[in-house]
This record gives C-alpha cells, sequence and structure tokens, in this order.
C-alpha cells in the first residue's frame, strides 16, 4: 500500500481500472473495514482519504480530542489490501487563502443541529472526489443523513460517479460502531444501548402500523434526545436519532422501509 500526502502526487499516479474511493477520518474499526471490503470486491483500484475534516466540526465539537493513529489506521488498511491512503496534512486541502464552499440545503434534523457540519462534509468530499476521481464512493448507513447530503450534491452538481451505502456495522450487544464510542466510559458504554433499542422499538411500533418517532421516544431509558427523525434515503425509509450521553454525541439509525443502496 502506497500512502500518499499530497494532490500532485495522487494525480501523478496511474490509474487501472475501476477506481473506488472510501473517505474516512481514521481511528478505523470494522464500520470503515467493511467499506474498504466492499471497494476490495467491486474495484480494480481502491484509495481510502484519512483526513479529520477540521471544516465539518463546530467551535464545541471534538476536532482536538478526535482519535488519531495513522500508524494503526495504514496497517488495517493494508491488511485489507487498500492500493492507496491519501492522508494530506490540513494545509494541502485547505490552503491559507481558500474560499469556495458546497452550501447544502434541507439537511434534516442532524444539520440543523449543526451548524455548518454539512457544508464542511460536502465541501471536503467534492474536493476528494475532484482529487480522486472514483467511478465508485463508499459511505456507512450510519451516517445516513450524510449520505442523502452527498447523493444529492452528486446529482445536483452533476458529478460522474455511483455513491454505494452499505449497512451499519455494530457491536454485538446492538451499538453502531463509532470512533467517538472510545470516549465512553464504562458506565456510559451501558447508557449508549438504549440509542439503538429505542430506534428498534421504532421499527417493530412501524412495522405494526403505529408512529415510530414516538415508540422510540417512549423507550429512550431516560437518554435525552436531540432528536428522533424519519429520513429518506433515497427510496429507503429511515428512523434516525441523536443523543448525548455524558459529553459524547451519538447518531444511529434504523431501515423502516426499502433497501440500502
Ligand atoms: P468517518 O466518521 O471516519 O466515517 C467514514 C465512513 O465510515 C462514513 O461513510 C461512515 O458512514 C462510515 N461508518 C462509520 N461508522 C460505521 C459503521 N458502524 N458501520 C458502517 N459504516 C460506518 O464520515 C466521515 O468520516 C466524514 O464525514 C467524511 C465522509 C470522511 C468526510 O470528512
Amino acid at each position: 500500500m502506497k500512502i500518499v500526502r499530497t494532490i500532485a502526487d495522487l494525480r501523478a499516479r496511474a490509474r487501472s481500472g475501476t477506481v473506488g474511493l472510501v473517505p474516512t477520518m481514521g481511528a478505523f474499526h470494522d464500520g470503515h473495514l467493511s467499506l474498504f471490503r466492499a471497494a476490495r470486491a467491486e474495484c480494480e483500484t481502491v484509495v481510502v482519504s484519512l483526513f479529520v475534516n477540521p471544516a465539518q466540526f463546530g467551535p464545541h465539537d471534538d476536532f482536538d480530542r478526535y482519535p488519531r493513529d495513522e500508524t494503526r489506521d495504514s496497517q488495517l488498511a493494508e491488511d485489507e489490501g487498500v492500493d492507496v491512503l491519501f492522508a494530506p496534512a490540513a494545509d494541502e486541502l485547505y490552503p491559507s487563502d481558500f474560499r469556495t464552499w458546497v452550501d447544502p440545503e434541507g439537511t434534516g434534523a442532524e444539520g440543523a443541529r449543526r451548524p455548518d457540519h454539512f457544508r464542511g462534509v460536502t465541501t471536503v468530499c467534492l474536493k476528494l472526489f475532484n482529487i480522486v476521481r472514483p467511478d465508485v464512493a463508499y459511505f456507512g448507513q450510519k451516517d445516513a443523513q450524510q449520505a442523502a447530503v452527498l447523493r444529492q450534491m452528486i446529482r445536483d452538481l452533476n458529478l460522474e460517479l455511483e455513491l454505494r451505502v452499505l449497512p451499519t456495522v455494530r457491536d454485538e450487544d446492538g451499538l453502531a460502531l463509532s470512533s467517538r464510542n472510545a470516549y465512553l466510559s464504562a458506565d456510559e458504554r451501558i447508557r449508549a444501548l438504549s440509542l439503538p433499542r429505542a430506534l428498534s422499538a421504532g421499527r417493530d411500533a412501524y412495522a405494526g402500523g403505529a408512529d415510530p418517532v414516538a415508540a422510540a421516544r417512549a423507550a429512550l431509558n431516560g437518554l435525552d434526545p436531540d432528536y428522533v427523525e424519519v429520513l429518506e434515503l433515497g427510496h429507503t425509509k429511515l428512523l434516525a436519532a441523536a443523543a448525548r450521553v455524558g459529553e459524547t454525541r451519538l447518531i444511529d439509525n434504523v431501515v423502516l422501509e426499502g433497501e440500502l443502496t
């Protein structure tokens, strides 16, 4: 696996066959690895980007303490057969005279709760798409609003790539894997389980013809949600929620109807 730091070096590499891109912020877990595997199975060249994107963190978010371990991450990527790890420094993507942004509208409850977050996500992803020029880009259902916003950007800006969304990978107890789970104390880790359990209760209620949002809210077991909402991702209907457990903000969702594509 080649580690590439600059846009010029990435562009200078010979391209062969279908190129798959998996954008990440590192601190890899099995959710990330499932995207690498899907890309490896479908594409001749697999590029993973590792960049903790300052533009998508708010002033009170966890940018400074976001987990970073490039040595571990590059070993995991190499073990999955990734061809290129693109790990630029911040000023490679945001030089001091940077001043053009993508500004997505209609970013749901998650966007309303995190001003400028999706502007940072769409801008960095458009840059990565232009730098890597993938045929297919891989994202996780875990961040469903992110996938919905990016799918809309690809359509609105006529980008020539396919976006694939892969199912959320969970721990055995049901908690969605997230780099931010590392912040949870043992006690918080147990309380966090109320989030996936509430979403399951919402999904069961929906299957029985009842209101999934009300059912999930009723099953949160003391967790205070930022929101619980029904979200459309293409033809898929999802039940999504965010809640804070101690200092850590967790998001999760389940499919109510349809299939991920
Ligand atoms: P990051 O949080 O590192 O996630 C990278 C990709 O892994 C995203 O597509 C995310 O949805 C997916 N992912 C995270 N947890 C997952 C899980 N439990 N199961 C399956 N997939 C999972 O999302 C970002 O980075 C950034 O916003 C990024 C797109 C890289 C732009 O900076």
